[in-house]
């Protein structure tokens, strides 16, 4: 396992620690997730805890019918307790790129349906300013072109994303453009512009969502409150 994997499975299994019995979770998406639901299934197994996930991908509820955790779905439940969910970059405010893995629009459902957002991330997450790591935002398929093209004039050249020779198809059956904006100097704005552009279904853009940021470094693994 390389270093940066050992950082993601102790910042997994630390936010897995702060699960109570009874808790209602929403399951973000990636790597870093991945040791969380592994973690979140010993606990059910050791402990015998009972909760419900409800995942944001396909791949994440694959893991968690893996390691056993119960999963719900928003007919059944409309709050969740707590999401836990990784990162592409937090800035100093906690604003958050997230996309990496194309799950930003059922990641975003499941931010915002719970009284609790923690970010689990790696020390190589944490950013001074957001825009590095290009902008993943996810639109219809229909005209995406034309949709791309007004991206562009908010400063980057947006590109489509691939899978395979062909557009990645989210979970959700659109694409994915990353947008490398390089330096957003307002998170804030650039989202609001980005979500008025007619086929844009949703940004990367987590603005004052994230309530803590568990950060795993070479020293060990710390909290941050907002
Ligand atoms: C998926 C995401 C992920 O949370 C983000 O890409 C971080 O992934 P990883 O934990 O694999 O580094 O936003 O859409």
């Amino acid at each position: 396992m390389t270093t940066q994997d050992q950082l993601k499975k102790a910042v997994g299994e630390r936010a897995a620690s702060l699960v109570k019995d009874g808790m209602k979770i929403g399951l973000g998406s990636g790597s870093t997730v991945y040791w969380l639901v592994r973690a979140l299934g010993e606990r059910i197994k050791q402990e015998g805890i009972q909760i419900e996930g409800i995942p944001s991908s396909i791949q994440t509820g694959e893991w968690a019918k893996e390691f056993g955790v119960p999963l719900t779905d928003f007919a059944a439940t409309k709050e969740l307790d707590v999401t836990i969910d990784g990162s592409d970059e937090v800035d100093p405010d906690f604003h958050l790129i997230k996309g990496g893995g194309a799950a930003l629009f059922r990641e975003k459902i499941i931010a915002q349906a719970a009284q609790k957002l923690i970010i689990i991330v790696d020390e190589s997450k944490m950013v001074a300013q957001l825009g590095a790591f290009a902008l993943p935002v996810e639109i219809l398929p229909f005209s995406w072109e034309r949709t791309a093209h007004e991206i562009e004039k908010l400063g980057c050249v947006p590109v489509l994303r691939l899978k395979d020779g062909a557009p990645l198809v989210t979970d959700n059956g659109n694409y994915i453009v990353d947008c490398p904006f390089e330096k957003i100097n307002d998170p804030a704005d650039l989202d609001n512009k980005l979500q008025q552009i007619v086929g844009v279904v949703e940004t990367g853009l987590f603005i004052d969502m994230a309530d803590a940021v568990i950060i795993g470094s070479s020293e060990g693994v710390t909290i941050k409150e907002k």
